[in-house]
């Protein structure tokens, strides 16, 4: 089998930006308590953050954190979560059926993320609360001080604001399941009116209004249009939601779901610029894809969870090989609209959905690691358009998939290319990647992740990115084999 990936530097979809390497944490399950946030545990620090964890985030190189929910989020009373822990109350959260002790609140959020360089990315309540909670949470976090929010936060211990830039406008609204849930009228128009007093504290945020939960929802579309029709001119970026999973046990198939990735992230640049003409708007809306992943392995085991749980396990997905090749595909897609993504955020980072885990005695890394790592760490830069030529295959729901996916990054501060390949299909590929204008000098790196059985997951940590020591440059072409069912990455150092 062959595949060919034809670059150019004249020919650029857009600078990649640093927030499609962000994440999701909420309170669920373990991912705060036990997670992060782990007293008493050998590995955590004098805060109580387990530092096994802080170093894993570390290593994926993340940038937003999305908090605190999520689900959560729409039944979340902000105020319970600060000032002295043994007066915070403990609550029932609503949306996972389980007890919030609110023992890790939002100064223990912040602190966090300094210590792990990540950045908050704040949601607001929009479901069982609304316009006066949003705007005394975004008081407390941002006003410098001399009023009543303001000075409870420097009681609490933050002297300086938060100054957190970033904002979500609820959570999947249009969901039924969502404490809250709105019709697009109703969410579009408190939306809009929430927007307008955060804006009135503080005019320099970025604010994240919600779409669609799924591209499954009747309302998607729609809902899109309805929502941007009162917001437009308020928000910065339109949300959008999507996991994808192999119930059928079809690999295939399931790997092919990359094609409805691109579809659904193409069709809702569509909605946004129907909305911007029809508004003759010069603004145009960006997208933050604010959650993403591979998540259904435990949906049967979550289903007959015992409620009321402090800390309980839901949602622990381990993920297996073909998981792993499904987040690959799924990253190269969301580069490839790198002009429109501007945030992506990894549903979630610890514990649930999670490439980190935990036990009591120290992290685990799942399979879903090992791509995410590698994009985040070389993906920077600018993504080329790839034109790119490979055999195809039909699966259940999907005609003409490539078996080849593929995708070059050019890196001009560092002078390097980083292409990143993925062969789903069950035979190698010769590859070559055709660099044209940019004069390759050498092969820095090569890598490839492959050879585990597709349902192999990594409770034993065996997996690991192995070099690739059959590559070879042929003046601006880099030729290689890319295994059976494999994720590789290649780095070319150039001189332009
Ligand atoms: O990430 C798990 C859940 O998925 C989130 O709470 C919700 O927003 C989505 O449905």
């Amino acid at each position: 089998m062959q595949g060919k990936l034809t670059v150019d530097p004249s020919n650029q979809i857009s600078k990649i930006d640093d927030r499609v390497y962000s994440a999701l944490i909420e309170h669920l399950g373990r991912a705060v308590y036990d997670g992060l946030y782990n007293p008493g545990n050998a590995k955590s620090d004098e805060n109580g953050f387990r530092q096994d964890v802080v170093k894993a985030v570390k290593d994926l190189g993340i940038d937003l954190i999305r908090y605190p929910g999520g689900n959560f989020v729409s039944g979340f009373n902000w105020e319970d979560s600060v000032g002295p822990k043994e007066d915070r109350p403990t609550r029932l959260d609503l949306a996972w059926r389980s007890i919030e002790t609110n023992q890790f609140g939002l100064h223990e959020f912040m602190k966090w993320t300094k210590q792990t360089g990540t950045r908050p990315d704040m949601a607001v309540n929009l479901g069982s609360r609304g316009i006066d909670a949003a705007r005394n949470l975004i008081e407390y976090c941002n006003f410098p001080g001399g009023t009543y929010w303001s000075d409870l936060r420097k009681k609490n211990g933050a002297d300086k604001p938060f100054n957190i830039k970033t904002w979500c406008l609820g959570n999947e609204m249009d969901g039924d399941w969502q404490i809250g849930h709105k019709n697009a009228e109703e969410y579009g128009r408190l939306a809009h009116e929430t927007a307008k007093v955060m804006r009135l504290v503080d005019p320099d945020i970025d604010l994240v209004v919600s779409g669609s939960s799924t591209r499954e929802m009747a309302t998607f579309g729609s809902w899109e249009e309805t929502v941007l029709d009162h917001t437009y001119d308020d928000v910065d970026y339109l949300s959008l939601h999507r996991y994808y999973g192999n119930e059928e046990n079809d690999l295939h198939n399931f790997l092919a779901k990359s094609v409805d990735f691109d579809e659904f992230i193409g069709g809702i640049v569509a909605v946004c610029d129907a909305v911007k003409a029809r508004k003759h708007s010069d603004k145009t809306i960006n997208l933050a894809l604010d959650e993403w992943n591979v998540w259904y392995h435990s949906h049967k085991q979550d289903d007959e969870a015992t409620p009321w749980q402090q800390a309980p396990h839901l949602l622990e997905d381990h993920y297996n090989f073909e998981d792993a090749l499904m987040v690959g595909t799924m990253l190269i897609t969301l580069l490839k609209h790198a002009d429109r993504v501007k945030i992506a955020c990894l549903a979630q980072l610890v514990n649930v959905i999670a490439p980190i885990m935990t036990d009591d005695n120290g992290v685990w890394l799942q399979s879903i690691f090992f791509p995410f790592m590698q994009v985040s760490k070389y993906g920077r830069g600018v993504t080329l358009a790839p034109k790119q030529e490979s055999a195809t295959y039909d699966s259940k729901d999907f005609k003409d998939v490539p078996y080849l996916d593929s995708l070059a990054v050019y890196n001009q501060e560092d002078s390097e290319v980083v292409v990143f390949a993925e062969n789903k299909g069950e035979d190698a590929m010769d590859f070559s990647t055709d660099l044209r204008d940019l004069n390759a000098k050498e092969v820095v790196e090569a890598t490839q992740f492959y050879g585990y059985d597709i349902k192999q997951t990594n409770e034993d940590q065996t997996m690991a990115i192995q070099p690739n020591n059959d590559v070879q440059l042929d003046g601006n072409v880099l030729k290689t084999t890319l295994q059976p069912l494999s994720w590789n990455m290649f780095r070319i150092k150039v001189s332009d």
